[in-house]
């Protein structure tokens, strides 16, 4: 069991199963309804915690009820929710559409909180923590953040996720142990082959953990020039898309956080992907299999 510190967003998302993807200014009925907590981070420490890691989320939450609301829903997932900090807003939300017939999730996501900065992170204890996660938003204060969390921790690693292209965001590259990054970064660079795209990280950055995810084709992992790539295993059924990226990130921290060499935790955090991929929403992820 380790402590671990993550830092990102929490939202609460709307979530309907629809057959497939509607079309614009139609009308039809979902398969399936329900509210969760969401936001990468929060996803993140959720699958965390159901692996048995002490897990705290940092993230900003809006003040008042609405606010308790979210904060509620985190507590009973056991994430430790201390680290948060509150502002005047709305809860960011999310209405998210999972197609069965794609298994694709098509997310609208509202958000009008400010994101946590670095002199929120200086306010939290980061005593006693064996691993600090962070979401890539928000670079003009993420430098900060890193920076602190290293000079207050200096064997536990840092950990980035790069899923969403921000300007400024390659610049905190160097900055992290672990970089996770996503097909969507990848292609914002114009890379539209995995392997050439982690070949080309690992030459730039041979000491870190590097990984890259792929949809259908698995992921890959670079670390001190040699690639592992872990494809999809035999029978992938996809039944709900949304928070599986999260769920890879969790599932890497957890193996490599428990001592697994880097090929290894590849391919746990791939099967972890794959498990959630073929299940509704993130609970129950390291119960055993019916059947
Ligand atoms: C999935 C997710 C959702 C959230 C949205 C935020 O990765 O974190 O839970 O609503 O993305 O962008």
């Amino acid at each position: 069991m380790a402590r671990i510190l993550v830092t990102g967003i929490a939202t609460v998302d709307h979530v309907l199963d629809v057959a497939a993807y509607p079309g614009e200014d139609s009308e039809s009925r979902a398969l399936g309804s329900a509210t969760r907590p969401g936001g990468n981070a929060a996803n993140t420490a959720c699958v965390l915690v159901q692996a048995g890691h002490r897990t705290d989320l940092a993230a900003v939450v809006a003040a008042g009820s609405e606010g308790d609301v979210l904060l509620g829903l985190l507590g009973t997932r056991g994430i430790g929710v201390a680290a948060c900090a509150r502002r005047s807003g709305r809860t960011p939300t999310s209405h998210v559409l999972c197609s069965l017939a794609s298994g694709s999730r098509t997310i609208v996501h509202f958000r009008d909180l400010p994101e946590l900065s670095a002199a929120d992170f200086r306010r939290i204890d980061l005593s006693g923590y064996d691993w600090f996660h962070f979401e890539g938003r928000n670079p003009g204060e993420l430098p900060a953040m890193l920076r602190t969390a290293r000079r207050r921790a200096v064997d536990q690693p840092l950990s980035l996720e790069l899923e969403k292209p921000r300007e400024g965001l390659p610049a905190v590259l160097p900055l992290a142990d672990v970089l996770m990054f996503s097909r969507g970064w990848a292609r914002a660079w114009s890379v539209e082959e995995p392997e050439a795209f982690i070949r080309q990280a690992a030459r730039q950055r041979p000491d870190q953990v590097q990984t890259l995810t792929w949809g259908d084709r698995g992921a890959w992992l670079a670390h001190r020039n040699e690639v592992f790539h872990c494809p999809p295993g035999a029978g992938l059924q996809i039944r709900d898309s949304l928070g599986a990226g999260d769920s890879f990130n969790a599932g890497l921290i957890h193996a490599l956080v428990s001592g697994e060499p880097p090929e290894g935790a590849l391919v746990s955090a791939v099967r972890l992907a794959e498990r959630k991929l073929a299940q509704t929403g993130l609970d129950g992820l390291f119960e055993p299999l019916a059947g």
